[in-house]
């Protein structure tokens, strides 16, 4: 089977924002979809081990912020690589947050915004589908929706394990012309020669430090 074709599925970028309680909570998705047009439901792949996934559970409700080509790249990184156990990662500190409906959501460069309720939640093994209500909708701004192929060909950002679209890194020796690091948080791959960066040079996706990029 060549799992490649897959590669060839389109997706756009999505900030889901919940509650843990009445702490925020969220993570980055790529895998949102509208499954009817009456009383609109969309659909989610999560991951279980996520932690959004199991505030999501708990309290039934969940906001999307369709992120525009312009969104800040700290949303990503903040809401896309750290856990909210460990963190509290819509406390404003990296990027312009807000509220709508009592969820937290992306405010800046954010195309539109839909408050959902779980309707249902399908078992698919490492993931699980969650299928929900659309309880409200806001738009956003008139910006170009970001889709996963931007993020990956202009962002130049990868996906972590987490993701369903997770894709392993082509092994160097099918590159051998050009000396790559990799960031052991992200994922991302910088072409040349990283120990000419200045000391204070960090991650562009998750703002790791040089320390962090393994040499390929
Ligand atoms: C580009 C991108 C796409 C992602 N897509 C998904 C997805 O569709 N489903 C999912 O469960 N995780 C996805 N992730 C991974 C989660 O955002 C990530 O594991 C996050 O750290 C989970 O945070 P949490 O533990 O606070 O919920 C994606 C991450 C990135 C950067």
């Amino acid at each position: 089977m060549d799992l490649s074709v897959l590669y060839k599925l389109t997706y756009g970028m999505y900030a889901i924002g919940t509650l843990d309680g009445t702490r925020p909570a969220g993570c980055i998705v790529n895998t949102v979809i509208q499954v009817t047009s009456e009383r609109p439901i969309v659909a989610v792949s999560m991951n279980k081990n996520n932690f959004t996934y199991e505030a999501i559970k708990k309290s039934g409700r969940f906001s999307i912020s369709i992120l525009s080509e312009a969104v800040d790249r700290n949303v990503i990184a903040e809401l896309g690589f750290a856990c909210g156990r460990e963190i509290d990662k819509f406390c404003g500190k990296n990027f312009a947050c807000g509220i709508l409906d009592g969820l937290p959501i992306v405010k800046e460069h954010a195309c539109g915004y839909m408050i959902c309720e779980v309707i249902a939640i399908h078992d698919a093994e490492t993931h699980c589908v969650i299928m929900a209500r659309l309880a409200d909708t806001l738009a956003g701004a008139d910006e170009s929706p970001m889709t996963y192929e931007y993020y990956h060909k202009v962002v130049k950002g990868k996906a972590p394990k987490n993701a369903p679209t997770y894709q392993e890194e082509t092994p160097q020796a099918e590159k051998p012309d050009k000396i790559r690091y990799i960031c052991e948080v992200c994922g991302y791959i910088y072409e040349g020669d990283i120990t000419k960066e200045p000391d204070d040079y960090v991650c562009p996706i998750c703002k790791q430090p040089k320390s962090r990029f393994k040499k390929m």
